[in-house]
């Protein structure tokens, strides 16, 4: 059941009006519910109770202090992609101990704070960074838990911006290449090879390219035991899509049912082929968790009648939602009145001097200047690739909780955006 619904006539997060929220903070505004974003993270753990399992947030997806300290209290790890997102985990209360860290690029700076931290394990992504992480683990006295990040090579079908499993992307290390890396991560003394992980791509509705990752990884273990390399983790990455509404793209398969399909294949493979010995089972989980917690509260500025498009220029722009600018994402847009007026047929625009600076086009509304739309589904990679283009500063951030609003992000003022800077003296 989705937190954000209707009652009479106005749309509500949990039990505070919308319009309520723009009154007290402003627009634009993202506003998320506490009780979406735990359900969510619920329907991961209720499918992992009484496993070796540990679902890592993959914390790009939205970064929120709030957001992590709710998950940390929930037992949830974090997947961080930089220095910058372990110290959101530990400013969070995150326990390092259950941080993984992915990522094509880590600098020495990023694997010395990970080592101190003592997080659970690095995601490498290619022979050059394990020499790396060897040197600078072995410079601090202590040996890096490593998983490799194969490339299955399966098709994810999905947006081609964000498929990261076949071969002509950037990530992990080639699936032939697998068995080679891991004799070199073996060599190394200041390694610990723990784990093999992959990640296939973002926004799958179907579990059945995920699956087949898994029989892929499956098959390396199997590979890897005869050679004595014993893993004790198995980390299929993140990847599951929400639904954003879009008509003719359905809904995503529920997280119980992938994890309980996924589960049974790892049974399986353990009871037939690997002597029983326990395996733990890792997710990262980004946009399943957070994508429908969250919606863009804006307000319309004016209504400008065009010769062939009318648009609705709104105060939210795509320095603030950079989704539908960058991979021509459908994201539903509704009044937060609802109106029975006939409506009209806009583009939903910002006030960016790009024409890319769109939120949503060819869509039916009923709107006037001054009334408040929501973008939908907007909890997901929306506040963390805002940014500050044309010196706007970013959307407060509001979590709803019952009938309480909290601030967990106040709005930027413009002088904060050009404080860090100076003239030639
Ligand atoms: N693990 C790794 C290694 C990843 O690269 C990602 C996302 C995830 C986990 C989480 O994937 P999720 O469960 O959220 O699908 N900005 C794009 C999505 C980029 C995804 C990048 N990697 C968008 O707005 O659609």
């Amino acid at each position: 059941m989705s937190q954000f619904a209707y009652q009479n006539g106005v749309l509500h997060a949990e039990g505070v009006a919308l319009n309520a929220i723009a009154e007290q903070y402003g627009t634009p505004t993202y506003v998320y519910s506490k009780a979406q974003l735990l359900g969510n993270f619920a329907a991961y753990a209720d499918a992992c109770a009484g496993r070796d399992a540990l679902v890592c947030y993959a914390m790009k997806a939205n970064s929120n202090l709030a957001i992590l300290d709710l998950l940390a209290r929930q037992g949830a790890g974090f997947d961080i992609v930089s220095g910058g997102e372990l110290l959101r985990v530990i400013a969070a209360g995150g326990d390092p101990r259950k941080v993984i860290f992915s990522g094509v690029g880590k600098s020495v700076d990023e694997m010395r704070l990970a080592l101190t931290h003592d997080i659970l394990c690095f995601n490498v992504e290619s022979i050059p960074e394990l020499h790396r992480l060897n040197e600078v683990a072995g410079s601090m006295g202590k040996k890096a838990r490593i998983s490799l990040r194969v490339n299955p090579n399966v098709d994810a079908k999905t947006h081609p911006y964000i498929a990261t499993g076949l071969k002509a992307n950037k990530f992990g290390v080639a699936f032939s290449d697998a068995l080679d890396t891991y004799r070199t991560a073996a060599s190394l003394p200041h390694l610990d090879v723990c784990g093999i992980d992959c990640h296939i791509g973002s926004q799958l509705l179907d579990d059945a390219p995920l699956l087949e990752a898994l029989d892929k990884l499956i098959e390396l273990i199997d590979t890897l035991d005869a050679e004595g390399i014993h893993l004790h983790h198995l980390d299929i990455g993140g990847g599951l899509g929400v639904d954003y509404g879009e008509v003719g793209e359905g809904a995503p398969v529920a997280v119980g049912d992938y994890l309980g399909r996924l589960f049974r294949r790892v049974d399986a493979w353990r009871a037939e082929r690997h002597g029983g010995k326990p395996i733990k089972v890792i997710f990262e989980p980004g946009r399943s968790i957070v994508g429908n917690t969250g919606v863009l509260l804006t307000r319309v500025e004016f209504l400008k009648h065009g010769e062939e498009k009318n648009f609705c220029i709104v105060d939210a722009a795509m320095n603030d939602m950079a989704r539908p600018a960058l991979y021509q994402a459908w994201m539903d847009m509704q009044p937060v009145v609802q109106s029975s007026a006939a409506g009209e047929t806009f583009d939903v625009v910002g006030p960016i001097c790009e024409s890319g600076d769109w939120l949503a086009r060819e869509r039916a509304l009923a709107v006037a200047p001054g009334d408040l739309l929501v973008m939908h589904t907007a909890g997901a990679y929306g506040m963390t690739m805002a940014s500050n283009y044309n010196t706007r500063g970013r959307a407060a951030e509001v979590m709803v909780d019952g009938g309480q609003t909290h601030l967990v992000r106040r709005r930027e003022t413009p002088q904060e955006l050009f404080a860090l800077e100076s003239v030639l003296k």
